[in-house]
């Protein structure tokens, strides 16, 4: 294929004294990649010298979490990540120390640099007795002069492990919801002494945390602040006033970066956006950043960072001098190899990120302990040690079938190909995807189309033999005689047969909407025992048609399984499009002109009628009739139920069970 003239995104920029080899920047993302609390083990290391290693030239990693001044008295906080407690920072352990001295090694060994953020979280903590995250109602406690003392000299004492361990760059987070965030907001910044005021006024706490680490690194190191370029809360900072703050700050001659972002922990949108938002939305925050501080000598470097997750983007908001460098974070989530197959010319092969929010999700409310990174599509994140270890090329070449090309059919056959493997797979459909290309039907969420195309395009290049619409049986695969044989059938819409009138023609199934298979009238009941995207995504598929859609559904809120960064993204959609949602029912019973509702807690019920169609979203059943028979035929050596076929769930547990399954045939 042609190649791409990358011609701005693998140019060097000099940072004040760090020379970035390339303007691709893994912009600092807590993923919990380190399995060991308070340490960075191998997997931390692992995890993202992997992207140094693609050709990302500024490694953010993760952040480091500051103490606060809690009372002695007060029991000890533990955090989530890096092993934080209220007490005593991670940072603060010499071991931590020597780990990150070790992982900078590594970082400079690929040629990329090291960059420190430092982060006092708040909720706790603020300038004024005003709530800070705005999904928590904690009324924090207000920093007295000496607690903001405190809280400078954690930047200075941080930034001196920073220095020591070799790392380039320090960047102090003033965005979502941190500490240095809430003093410049003037939502959460009312004081009336020298911290608070006017933006001139809230940006000094920024200013003195800035010359605290300046004092301490002097010009060792390049030093830059992460903040959001608008407020997207009522009585915010707005676009202006946040240009006026950066320019008062970078007038101090202390940045030599800005990193600019949007977004808060919880809300709409979320400092991570979903597939909901437009590439690069708010790239205009650079742009103007970039003109504020032109005649700054010499000018700090604007990085900006939102949802570009393709090199070729990448490039044009560079050529087009939105900033000096991109933030691409998901897209080294999804693919830590997409920079240098980008300066290869191996675009197809790259994974884009399809901005699902699994990783951020997973991230903020881990399901897991250890917490380990997840992605939908990279089956590598989280167990990146493993696959170095287990990934081998096949001793001896098999035959192998693959019946499904979802995920987890899709992945099996891959890996398994790549490990040089003779692979069939069997399709049904005119297309490879399975309920990923259903899910890309629906508003907002076309880049899941994305994931499809990278599949189709790995399957030619490694070699696997597909077979479009076609329905294998047990003939088939026997005629194949396959070694090894992966079933990856996928899942069927659940029923729930045991409702009165559930089979009246009006009731219909959600997939069968997105299919394009039923139609519906013009008022819509949305029946919903699912918690995660299904639901959202066909309601908004309807009311994008002009369908008035009311949603009843079985949990306290629609999408209770999907975390506080990105749920708000979610129901900002349903009320936008207009969508009613009734929580805390189930159905009890259909008749021709209505239903019957009962409650998810006791025994009120309720009656509804006035709805031209019902639309089922019950989540879904495996479909492994198949495995079943070749399991009783017993002629297959070996035998692999995978994906949804074995237990429906979500993309990312489709996903890595098809890949190892490939892993290990
Ligand atoms: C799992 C995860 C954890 C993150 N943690 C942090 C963090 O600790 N500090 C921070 O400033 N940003 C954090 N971010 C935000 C990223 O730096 C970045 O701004 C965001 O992912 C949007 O960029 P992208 O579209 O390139 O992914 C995190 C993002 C992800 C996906």
């Amino acid at each position: 294929m042609s190649k791409v003239n990358f011609e701005h995104l693998f140019s060097p920029l000099q940072v004040g004294p760090m020379r970035v080899p390339n303007r691709i920047c893994e912009t600092t993302n807590t993923i919990n990649s380190s399995m060991t609390p308070g340490r960075l083990d191998e997997h931390f290391i692992a995890h993202h010298v992997a992207k140094a290693k693609g050709g990302t030239g500024w490694i953010g990693s993760e952040t480091w979490l500051l103490n606060l001044p809690f009372p002695p008295e007060t029991p000890d906080e533990v955090g989530l990540s890096m092993g934080f407690s209220s007490h005593q920072a991670a940072y603060q352990d010499p071991a931590f120390g020597e780990d990150m001295a070790k992982f900078v090694r590594a970082v400079h060994a690929n040629d990329a640099v090291a960059v420190v953020q430092l982060t006092h979280l708040n909720a706790v903590w603020a300038p004024s007795a005003v709530p800070v995250v705005g999904a928590q109602d904690y009324t924090p406690h207000v920093l007295g002069e000496e607690e903001i003392e405190f809280c400078l000299q954690t930047y200075a004492a941080a930034a001196r492990v920073a220095k020591a361990s070799g790392a380039d760059g320090i960047e102090i987070h003033c965005a979502h919801e941190t500490l240095g965030y809430s003093f410049l907001s003037p939502v959460t910044n009312r004081r009336t002494d020298r911290w608070g005021g006017g933006p001139q006024e809230r940006v000094r706490f920024v200013i003195e945390a800035l010359e605290r680490i300046r004092a301490e690194v002097g010009d060792s190191m390049a030093l830059g602040i992460r903040v959001g370029g608008k407020e997207f809360r009522q009585g915010g900072y707005d676009n202006m006033e946040f240009r006026e703050m950066l320019y008062c700050i970078a007038e101090e001659g202390l940045l030599d970066f800005v990193d600019i972002d949007a977004g808060h922990c919880w809300g709409a949108p979320s400092y991570v956006p979903s597939s909901y938002y437009s590439h690069a939305e708010f790239r205009e925050f650079g742009k103007a950043a970039m003109a504020d501080l032109a005649e700054m000598d010499p000018r700090p470097a604007v990085l900006f960072t939102g949802r570009i997750n393709d090199p070729v983007l990448a490039e044009e908001i560079l050529r087009d001098g939105f900033c000096d460098l991109v933030g691409m974070v998901r897209a080294g989530i999804a693919d830590p190899e997409f920079a240098n197959k980008a300066r290869e010319g191996r675009l197809n092969e790259i994974r884009r990120c399809i901005s699902c929010t699994r990783c951020i999700d997973e991230a903020s409310e881990p399901a897991t302990f250890p917490y380990t990174p997840m992605c939908s599509i990279n089956p590598v994140i989280g167990s990146e040690l493993r696959w170095q270890e287990t990934y081998k090329p096949a001793g001896t070449p098999r035959n192998v079938v693959v019946v499904g090309g979802g995920l987890a059919g899709a992945e099996a056959a891959r890996i398994a190909a790549m490990r040089g493997h003779k692979v069939t797979l069997f399709e049904r459909e005119k297309r490879l995807g399975g309920q990923v290309l259903l899910a890309s039907k629906s508003p907002g969420r076309d880049d899941f189309e994305d994931q499809v195309y990278f599949e189709e395009n790995e399957m030619e290049r490694v070699g696997v033999d597909v077979r479009l619409q076609t329905n294998a049986n047990l003939d088939t695969i026997k005629s194949l005689s396959p070694d090894a044989v992966v079933i990856a059938t996928g899942s069927t819409p659940r029923v729930p047969n045991d409702i009165p009138g559930i089979d009246l023609p009006h009731v219909v199934q959600g997939w069968d909407i997105l299919r394009g298979r039923a139609q519906t009238g013009e008022r819509v009941a949305i029946i919903s025992q699912e918690d995660y995207y299904e639901t959202p995504t066909i309601a908004e598929f309807l009311a994008e048609r002009g369908k008035q859609v009311e949603v009843f559904h079985k949990s306290v809120h629609l999408g209770t399984e999907i975390a506080r960064y990105s749920i708000g993204m979610v129901l900002k959609r349903m009320e936008q499009c207009g969508v009613k949602i009734h929580p805390s029912v189930v159905l009890n019973a259909v008749r021709e002109d209505g239903f019957e509702l009962l409650s998810s807690w006791g025994d009120m019920t309720y009656q509804q009628e006035g709805f031209d169609t019902l639309v089922l979203v019950y989540g879904s059943v495996p479909q492994a009739d198949l495995h079943a028979q070749l399991k009783a035929d017993g002629s297959i050596e070996q035998l692999y139920l995978a994906g949804s076929a074995w237990t429906p769930r979500h993309m990312a547990e489709a996903t890595r069970h098809g890949a190892n399954i490939g892993l290990v045939i």
